[in-house]
């Protein structure tokens, strides 16, 4: 019984807490060179050997479904739902001292990733507490994007890397190269130019590479261009900086002051707060923030194409949606993108596109040849023409892969038609679109790596007998019209791009 009571007296007066204990709030913060710092929370619970809560990073906000171990070796994994696919995070570690000393892998297949993180103030971090999402009501049209927007993003080429000089002398370039002259206007700066944190009576500031986002808006206007920039619904944007999330008025007032023309917005961390099913609740509230601002703003829905944003895009006062997923700079991703629009023709008219995601012309992951079919597919899609390369740094056949008027005027054509898929043989497809004044694009896409013999018979895109001309708009030249019939030899991975005039 004595020894009974002792062994008691141990169990109960064993610490389970204190210098052993994970419970509490941590951070793990990198310094980033525009001086904000990549910050990862971890709020922990443990109890005995298991260890719960969650980690936040960037974008996402892991809930903690497994641990092992004990504080000197543990294994914690944080699991989100995303859309339809399920995310994993794994953080192996220990505790030294008052340090959590842990790896990690930023993607399964990346190397491991030390961070030491260190304790914060209880609740630090924690995800903020839900507004429930709007009623819904039709946003007025804003007027713009009759025909869909051209311009420039940063975010393909540059990414993290944009600052102010950059984009300053990309408006150089696209003024003087020729860019401007072919229509492209927009200078969209995308992620990574919000500050770490909003001032003391919650503006969103910038971080050091954007010191003055306004004389950067004026420098841009004195080109004869506009400024764009990028935010998210969501408490962070897709790369983990500070979002607009119940801030949206007062974020677009901010942008409205600084010049602003156009607006990305981009869904990322809004996942952690809203079903699908709530994301056009969620948009609205963002083009009703624009329409009181007071300034004409271009609004650009970025949500992946989830739940079919091209029914309500439009109600939301948006001028474009995102259908997919990101592009890569490569033959696959471009096509399988770009040739998978063919059911959202009917959705696309003037003041409202489909986007199927930034060009990567030029970006050096597709020959020349790929890269006119990724702006002839651009193009007959009515898609906006967002170059994301470096104008400042073109081969001459890129740079007449980007300002082909005769292909620009294909997808700027007034009437806003979308192009469909008339027939499909193989890897062979034909697509056209009707234009204004009773005209026709056609295209004759060749996805095989070798070249191929392609026919078309005039009456397949809709013409009674011939057309008057037909003008092929890579080689600047009139075909010759014979019969009922039209054959070209369309290289490997290549195109034929015809406009056909029938008054
Ligand atoms: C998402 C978007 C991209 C880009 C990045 C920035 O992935 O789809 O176009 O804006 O975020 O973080």
């Amino acid at each position: 019984m004595k020894l009974v009571r002792v062994l008691l007296l141990v169990v109960f007066s064993a610490p389970v807490c204190g210098a052993t204990d994970l419970t509490g709030n941590w951070l793990a913060a990198t310094p980033l060179p525009d001086g904000t710092q990549r910050k990862v929370y971890f709020d922990l619970k443990q109890q005995d050997s298991k260890i719960t809560g969650h980690v936040r990073l960037t974008q996402f906000y892991y809930t903690i479904t497994e641990s092992t171990g004990t504080p000197d070796a543990f294994t914690v994994t944080g699991t989100m739902q995303d859309g339809d696919s399920p995310r994993r995070v794994v953080y192996e570690g220990r505790l030294v001292g008052d340090e959590l000393h842990m790896s990690t892998r930023r993607r399964p297949d990346a190397p491991l990733t030390e961070v030491v993180a260190h304790r914060v103030a209880d609740g630090e971090g924690a995800m903020p507490a839900r507004i429930e999402p709007p009623p819904l009501h039709k946003v007025a049209y804003n007027g713009l994007a009759k025909t869909p927007p051209m311009g420039w993003n940063s975010w393909n080429k540059f990414a993290g890397r944009v600052d102010d000089a950059t984009v300053r002398a990309i408006a150089d370039a696209m003024a003087s190269n020729g860019m401007k002259n072919a229509g492209y206007t927009y200078i969209n700066i995308d992620d990574t130019w919000e500050g770490e944190k909003r001032d003391a009576n919650g503006n969103i500031t910038t971080n050091k590479k954007f010191p003055d986002m306004k004389a950067l808006a004026n420098y841009v206007h004195s080109k004869g261009l506009k400024l764009g920039i990028y935010s998210s619904p969501g408490p962070n944007t897709c790369a983990g900086y500070e979002g607009s999330y119940a801030h949206e008025e007062q974020d677009a007032k901010t942008y409205a002051g600084w010049g602003i023309d156009y607006l990305k917005y981009d869904w990322c961390g809004a996942r952690n707060l809203y079903t699908d099913q709530e994301m056009q609740a969620v948009y609205q509230k963002m083009g009703d923030a624009l329409r009181a601002s007071g300034r004409p703003m271009v609004y650009s829905l970025c949500q992946y194409g989830r739940n079919d944003v091209w029914k309500w895009g439009p109600d939301v006062g948006g001028n474009l949606w995102r259908t997919t997923g990101d592009i890569r700079d490569a033959w696959d991703s471009m096509t399988k993108i770009g040739f998978n629009q063919d059911q959202l023709s009917p959705y696309a008219a003037p003041g409202h596109w489909n986007d199927p995601d930034m060009l990567e012309i030029g970006n050096g992951g597709m020959t020349d040849v790929e890269y006119r079919t990724h702006m002839s597919l651009w193009s007959m899609l009515a898609a906006p023409l967002i170059a994301g390369n470096d104008l400042r740094d073109m081969t001459p056949a890129i740079h007449d892969v980007l300002t082909n008027k005769e292909v620009i005027a294909i997808d700027q054509d007034p009437d806003g038609k979308q192009a469909s898929r008339i027939s499909r043989s193989g890897d062979q497809e034909i697509w056209a679109r009707a234009l204004a004044g009773g005209a026709y694009a056609v295209a004759l896409f060749n996805r095989a790596k070798d070249d191929a013999q392609m026919s078309l018979k005039w009456s397949d895109v809709g013409i009674n007998g011939k057309p008057r001309k037909a003008r092929d708009l890579w080689s600047h030249s009139d075909v010759k019209i014979g019969g009922a019939d039209y054959s070209a030899t369309v290289p490997g991975h290549g195109v034929v791009l015809l406009r056909l005039s029938t008054k």
